[in-house]
């Protein structure tokens, strides 16, 4: 991390939007930016009224912005439907035919849907939800893979009033189960199992072990997808080919009249201590929001093809494949597997097939895919491109560049997208059109955002000063709490400074240019991916031979950062290589493979506080391989440290 903060202090490149995309785009110039942002801060409530003219109401609001105690309320009295606004109100506007999602399968198969058949296909969903005795306001929980019927599924939930709680289908059956067990969650969408690599990876027999201890889940709606042998509990097991197939199954649903501030969906995610949050987004802001970002971030026009890599069981997905493209009536393009399967062109391939001219990734994905050289995407045609962005961790200069180069052929701009599950939608980046790009910033805040980077005593910070970024004001896409805890949404986001804390390090540069450095928590992002250290190190704390575990980052060269396990064994238990490869397995198979560590180290003895704290802060800078460890004096064994760094793990 530190090489990456001296490279991007370094960062002095700028580059401009075309003559021609700028001459074409929503928002045209850094004066029409200045204009507006001025505007939206000074006063956000007409800013968001206005842009929420262009949703369709059953009942509009009686009041804008609302602060209930530190809860932030958006349009209250208002009423509608999201799934009605991401299809009804598209199909009304002239676009029934226009498709919606374009589906590619790992094995190379294409599905399309307009958006009149997507509509079909949601409320036949919703009508068999309604059939197995959902209702509004139930939980249904979504493990699926990157298949059609994932959004089609949190569409039908949409409809009915149903709040839906998505799991990645990356996840085991233990973080299914925690997910389930916190959410309460009545119904399970799931599949027989899910392709990645060309492997089947056995989705239902994850949710059989989990719901062994889920006496809430009451139905389970399976899709086939992959064929592979599973157990079906009688009447509470069933197929959805069966249950849609029957003849009391209409095509029609009529949508649920929602309050605005009625739950739409519940997305968990790590933090710094314990288990994952349950992140709740409303109806009507979130909405609002993703709508509006998706159409100026991404400069959406009626004949663009979509593509963002992400999968939707992550906040990327939910917004910008699900909502936020669907509420604009946009193509989006669905790749259901690897991008190395078969071969490293994957996604230029898709690119090229497809036309598409808006390709959305995250820099792991970038760097990985540079990795491989540039005749994979050389030898395929990316000329339909016109806008690229990256979202979920910092992007070094390097790959901005490559990107820039070799994927945009330096014609496209880089929306360098700064977010989280908890903002709903974006909320730093550049305006395609308008902004000069600096190759490593997310540079401006979007309108109505007022972010701020401040010291630990709540003092701003100056130019190039790093520190804690803030958000100053509620937006419409904001959080509206932890789901079924109130006062740690408190806690965690609004006790530090009073405004929002969103866990990252920045620093603003002369130019009102936003870095993000990283986080100042004890959260992990591997390969975008965000890992709580507490659910590693609780997970490795249950295998039988295990004492004490302590994860930190460290860097790697594609995922960004890499997790370090230091682990105390339980006294007798003999150090081994097979050993270690079983703790990783282990890890992966309570959280899922994505959590497993790269690097572990069996330490008899951690860096401990006389109160006995472990000191993450030096094992983080012994697993980097420095020798900057600070002041060490103040533990309890300060001699620890020095037999650390000497058996660390290169
Ligand atoms: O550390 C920031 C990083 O991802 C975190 C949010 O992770 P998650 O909730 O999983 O959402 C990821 C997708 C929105 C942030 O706190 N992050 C996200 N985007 C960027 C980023 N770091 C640097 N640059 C970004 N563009």
């Amino acid at each position: 991390m530190s090489e990456f903060i001296d490279s991007i202090l370094k960062e002095h490149r700028v580059f401009f939007p075309s003559e021609e995309f700028h001459r074409s785009s929503h928002i045209k110039s850094m004066k029409e930016y200045s204009r507006i942002y001025k505007k939206s801060v000074e006063n956000p409530e007409a800013f968001w009224a206005g842009k929420a003219n262009h949703l369709e109401w059953f009942k509009k609001w009686d009041i804008v912005l609302r602060n209930d105690m530190g809860f932030f309320k958006w349009f209250e009295g208002g009423y509608l439907n999201v799934s009605f606004n991401c299809l009804d109100r598209i199909i009304k506007s002239g676009k029934k035919d226009k498709i919606a999602f374009i589906w590619e399968s790992e094995s190379g198969e294409t599905k399309k849907y307009t958006y009149e058949q997507l509509l079909k296909e949601v409320c036949r969903f919703a009508n068999v939800l309604k059939k197995l005795g959902a209702k509004r306001s139930h939980v249904i929980e979504i493990y699926l893979p990157m298949i059609p019927e994932l959004p089609i599924a949190m569409l039908a939930c949409a409809r009915i009033g149903a709040i839906h709680s998505v799991v990645f289908a990356g996840f085991s059956s233990d973080a299914l189960k925690d997910r389930i067990q916190d959410s309460n969650a009545e119904l399970l969408i799931t599949a027989d199992g899910s392709f990645r690599n060309g492997k089947v990876f056995p989705l239902k027999d994850n949710a059989d072990i989990a719901l062994k201890e889920c006496p809430t889940i009451k139905s389970v709606v399976v899709v086939k997808r992959a064929n592979n042998k599973i157990e079906m509990q009688n009447n509470r097991d069933f197929w959805l080919h069966d249950l849609v197939s029957q003849d009391d199954i209409k095509d029609f649903c009529e949508p649920e009249s929602m309050h605005s501030e009625d739950s739409l969906f519940i997305l968990y995610t790590s933090g710094t201590t314990g288990k994952p949050k349950g992140i709740l987004h409303t109806q009507a802001g979130y909405l609002l929001f993703v709508y509006q970002t998706f159409k100026w971030i991404f400069d959406i026009k009626d004949n663009d093809v979509y593509f963002c890599t992400a999968d939707i069981g992550w906040i990327t997905g939910h917004s910008y494949i699900v909502y936020g493209p669907l509420s604009n009536g946009a193509t989006v393009v669905m790749y259901e597997g690897s991008p190395t399967f078969p071969k490293p062109d994957r996604f230029w391939k898709i690119v090229e097939k497809y036309n598409v001219t808006i390709f959305y990734t995250a820099p792991t994905a970038i760097r990985a895919l540079a990795k491989e050289g540039d005749d994979w995407p050389n030898k395929t045609n990316l000329s339909s491109l016109r806008l690229l962005g990256t979202v979920g961790e910092p992007i070094n200069p390097e790959a901005w560049m490559w990107y820039h180069n070799v994927i945009g052929k330096k014609r496209c701009p880089i929306v360098d997208t700064w977010w989280q599950t908890e903002t709903g939608g974006i909320l730093i980046t550049p305006l395609p059109g308008a902004t000069p790009l600096k190759p490593g910033s997310a540079t401006k805040p979007f309108f109505g955002i007022i972010a701020d980077v401040l010291r630990e005593d709540g003092t701003k910070a100056n130019v190039n000063e790093g520190g804690y970024l803030v958000i100053k004001n509620p937006w419409p896409g904001m959080l509206r709490t932890v789901w079924n805890n109130p006062d740690r949404y408190k806690h965690t986001y609004f006790e530090k400074f009073g405004v929002y804390l969103t866990g990252d390090s920045a620093r603003i540069d002369e130019d009102g240019y936003f870095w993000i450095m990283g986080r100042t928590d004890d959260v992990i992002k591997v390969a975008g991916h965000r890992i709580g250290s507490a659910e590693v190190e609780s997970a490795l704390v249950s295998h039988k031979s295990v004492a004490e575990a302590a994860i930190v980052p460290f860097p790697h060269e594609i995922k960004g950062q890499a997790i370090y396990a230091f682990v105390t064994l339980k006294s007798g238990v003999k150090k081994s290589d097979e050993l270690k490869e079983e703790l990783k397995k282990h890890v992966s198979q309570s959280v899922g493979p994505i959590a497993k560590p790269d690097k572990i180290q069996f330490a008899d003895d951690l860096p401990k506080t006389r109160s006995g704290k472990i000191m993450r802060r030096i094992l983080k800078v012994i697993a980097e391989g420095s020798t900057e460890y600070g002041n060490i004096m103040t533990l309890a064994d300060p001699s620890v440290v020095e037999v650390l760094a000497k058996n660390r793990v290169a």
